[in-house]
């Protein structure tokens, strides 16, 4: 069983596994620079990751989440999407919120089985990216944005 607790400055950063969320390198940095990033490890070795950042005082961001491809499907995602509610009830925030792909089916399987209830679309968010994203034979262009209260 994997353990959760708080990234560190100045530990390595799993890059190799916010990238598996969120192809931008650029964007990655700048949100786990603001945010809070947990690390999930099984022994001593980082298989899980997520960054939180703040919205404003009651809102917050479940930002990124991924778990190694070798230990996905074993319920650590789950884990650590209950971990995150847990840290943002503990700091305080009313309200958490995730954006994925329209065509993220698991992803929008896993958030609402933990409570969280689609709120709107941004239509068009995935286009700027390059490369056409194709998850179940479905083009990734909108984000569903999905929210629930604390
Ligand atoms: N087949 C079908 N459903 C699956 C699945 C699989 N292999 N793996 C996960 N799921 C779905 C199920 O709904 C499952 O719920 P259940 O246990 O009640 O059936 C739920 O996801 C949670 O599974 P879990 O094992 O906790 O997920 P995980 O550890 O694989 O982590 C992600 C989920 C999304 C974090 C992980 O797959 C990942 O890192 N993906 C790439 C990065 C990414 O897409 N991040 C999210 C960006 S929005």
């Amino acid at each position: 069983m994997e353990s959760i607790r708080k990234w560190e400055q100045g530990e390595a950063v799993p890059m190799d596994l916010l990238l598996l969320a969120d192809p931008s390198e650029q964007k990655v940095k700048e949100y786990y620079q603001k945010g809070e990033m947990y690390i999930a490890e099984i022994n001593n070795h980082v298989v899980g990751v997520y960054v939180r950042i703040q919205i404003n005082e009651i809102t917050t961001e479940l930002i990124n989440i991924a778990v190694s491809e070798d230990w996905q499907g074993k319920g650590i995602g789950k884990r650590l999407v209950e971990h995150s509610l847990h840290t943002a009830r503990q700091a305080g925030y009313k309200r958490i919120e995730v954006g994925t792909g329209n065509s993220s089916l698991d992803q929008l399987a896993l958030y609402q089985k933990l409570g969280f209830r689609m709120e709107h679309i941004i239509k068009d968010y995935f286009a700027e990216y390059n490369q056409p994203i194709i998850e179940n034979g479905i083009v990734c262009r909108d984000m569903v944005r999905l929210a629930q209260e604390l």
